[in-house]
């Protein structure tokens, strides 16, 4: 096992949560459950025609060929022959029914304005929109990159796409000109949607000008449209000529009706960034049939969504979370959905209880490290406000430990609302291990079960099964329809990420256990990748950015842990010797970071030393670093190539 991985076990929770009090529970036919137990993609094949429109159904379920010996690469084909569109199933088959005058999404901006926008106003402005990309010369296959903040557009802007069959890559607005412009680059993409801003702890985030910015160096983009956000005045926005255009101006210009493209189900949907071992960020590619079924399926599990619901997932679009139960799995399944733009402390700490009670909602989906962030701030902002509407929480991004998990029950949910912690990944597309709600017993801090259609298994270095209680890495041991089919670009990285590890099993990266009962807990990661308040990052994304500034010679980035964040970064720095260290220095390598990739990436601390600590074969022992930082006895270090260099280390830490 890579020690690698994050802290000790700490899976030892007694406590189980019965569920015989709640009347409300998914209804999944036991006969379907059975079938899911016998013969997965027949089990997926019931599920997508069932739960999907289309508009020829498919006629083969899967096609698998798992990476081996011979075979170049490993081929999951789901639902071929079947075609379809994802925006006619989010938003058309609705306004044919009672659902249309229903409101979709319930927005509120962080200063307090307020817009509704049901079904057919959706199915209205999606097509304009449509139209609007149509214009641009978009066609299917195209790019589209989306970087605005948490407003409808977001969600018009990507059903727009999925609807002329353009593949959006949303890039998460807190994200800076240069992460955007790599990612735009990457892609390839022709038309960037973005906005003059968005409020944020009641100031701007001036995304139009960063997008500026990153444009300087983005020849793919031949149009931007800029949604108007009401930041300030529109003629204060510099519009450059030719290049950029406002969304209300381009859709006032548009016929109203824009027919769906038919789409097969392989047709990707959308690219999606997300942060892997290398400095590089991984385009994962999710396509149409398979994500669909995934995320309409899981939201109708995990949440038990009803008509009457009023669901609130606090994620922003810009991550997998907002893809997925923000827009497809909600709308696809006709729910009411709430969206938030702005900061949970603003104007005061109150501010997400006073919108639950203001809205009702009843389903919050939201991370651990918001949990813990409310829980240090006191429940007195809970107890504001009326949360009775409350019947489900759920909790996604990290390990949730046990003492949050029973905070959340307890002072939010007043233990009248099942807890569904779920572990799923951007490459995964929808939840695979969290608990049906109402019907699956809960354990604070464990996921507990894979749900239906979905095989996992923690295995030892050689893929054979652990026993319980011992510690090793989840794998995924049967294809599901919404796996990432590859990273954009670049087939040969999928590969040896996900599937060269142990053969015929997909690697998550993730450290598991399961108990006697057969509970998953997971433990985090096994690689360098860290996990800050919910967010994936690379030590290696941070490291390359460290190392071109130019005092650095070398960097090592560590993630750890942190009561509320789960981990922060922590960087170890050596400077250039022509580079004297000044005061200002670890400040302004923070800054670094931040104007490059963006504020969730900030290291916590900057440490300066003469040497890193490194294996004889020269890799950075990371673990090392870790333990320093976290203050922790050092572990084995008799690999090192100098140990003196970890010396001063840690005498430099205590120092500090
Ligand atoms: C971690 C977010 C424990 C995990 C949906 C995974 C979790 C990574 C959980 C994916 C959870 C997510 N319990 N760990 N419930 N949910 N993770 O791609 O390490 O942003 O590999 O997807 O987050 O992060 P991503």
């Amino acid at each position: 096992m890579n020690h690698e991985a994050a802290s000790a076990l700490d899976f030892s929770s007694d406590v189980v949560i019965e569920l015989d009090q709640w009347h409300r529970r998914t209804t999944i036919p036991e006969e379907l459950l059975a079938l899911a137990e016998r013969d997965i993609p027949q089990f997926w094949d019931r599920i997508a025609r069932d739960m999907l429109e289309w508009i020829v159904p498919p006629q083969q379920t899967l096609r698998w060929e798992p990476l081996t010996a011979e075979s170049v690469a490993p081929v999951a084909r789901w639902f071929d022959g079947g075609i379809l569109n994802v925006a006619v199933n989010c938003v058309d088959r609705h306004i044919r029914t009672w659902r249309r005058n229903k409101a979709a999404i319930i927005w509120e901006g962080e200063p307090g304005d307020v817009r509704v926008l049901t079904y057919y106003d959706l199915y209205r402005q999606i097509q304009r929109f449509a139209n609007v990309l149509l214009s641009l010369g978009v066609r299917k296959g195209d790019r589209v990159t989306i970087y605005l903040p948490m407003i409808p557009e977001a969600v018009i802007a990507m059903l727009a796409c999925a609807r002329i069959g353009a593949i959006h890559s949303v890039v998460f607005g807190g994200f800076s000109a240069e992460a955007l412009r790599e990612r735009i680059n990457d892609s390839q993409s022709s038309v960037l949607i973005t906005a003059d801003g968005g409020w944020r702890r009641g100031s701007i985030v001036p995304l139009k000008r960063n997008a500026d910015q990153a444009l300087e160096q983005c020849p793919s983009i031949r149009h931007v449209v800029v949604v108007h956000r009401g930041v300030e005045d529109a003629t204060h926005v510099p519009m450059q000529s030719g290049r950029d255009q406002w969304w209300h101006r381009l859709m006032e210009e548009v016929p109203p009706s824009c027919p769906p493209e038919a789409m097969e189900s392989e047709d990707p949907l959308f690219i999606l960034y997300t942060s892997g071992t290398t400095g590089k960020p991984k385009g994962q590619l999710h396509t149409t049939a398979g994500y669909l079924t995934g995320v309409t399926a899981t939201t109708r599990w995990v949440f038990d969504i009803a008509d009457e619901d009023v669901y609130w997932c606090t994620a922003d679009i810009g991550w997998i979370t907002g893809h997925s139960y923000v827009v497809y799995g909600p709308l696809a399944n006709g729910a009411t959905v709430l969206m938030y733009e702005g900061a949970p402390d603003y104007p005061d700490r109150d501010r997400w209880w006073a919108l639950v009670e203001k809205y009702g909602v009843t389903i919050l989906y939201t991370a651990p490290t918001a949990i813990r962030t409310m829980m240090r701030w006191g429940e007195e902002y809970v107890q504001r406000h009326n949360l009775e509407s409350l019947r489900l929480l759920g909790s996604v991004g990290e390990p949730i430990n046990p003492e949050a998990w029973l905070w959340y029950w307890e002072n939010i949910g007043g233990k009248r609302c099942p807890v569904v912690d779920t572990w799923w990944q951007t490459e995964t597309g929808c939840i695979v291990i969290a608990p049906l709600a109402g019907r699956t017993p809960l354990k604070p801090g464990s996921a507990t079960f894979p749900l239906p259609g979905f095989a996992a298994a923690v295995v030892d270095e050689r893929g054979t099964p652990c026993p319980a209680g011992v510690r090793g890495y989840l794998v995924l041991t049967a294809p599901w329809p919404s796996m990432s089919r590859t990273i954009w670009g670049d087939p040969e990285r999928y590969i040896q990420t996900y599937w060269s590890r142990f053969p015929g099993m997909y690697a998550t990266g993730d450290a598991a256990v399961c108990d006697g009962d057969g509970f998953f807990w997971l433990l985090g990661r096994t690689d360098d990748v860290l996990n800050v308040a919910g967010h994936r990052l690379s030590t290696m994304e941070l490291e390359s950015v460290l190392v071109e500034h130019p005092a650095v010679a070398e960097a090592a980035v560590i993630g750890r842990t942190d009561a509320v964040k789960g981990q922060v970064p922590v960087a170890f720095v050596t400077v250039r010797e022509s580079f004297p260290i000044h005061t200002g220095l670890a400040d302004e390598l923070k800054d670094y970071v931040v104007e490059r990739i963006g504020a969730l990436a900030r290291p916590a601390e900057v440490h300066f030393t003469a040497e890193l600590p490194k294996t004889r074969s020269g890799k950075i022992m990371r673990r090392l670093l870790r333990d320093i930082a976290e203050g922790r006895v050092l572990g084995d270090t008799t690999t090192l190539a100098d140990p003196s260099v970890v010396q001063h280390l840690v005498q430099l830490y205590r120092e500090e």
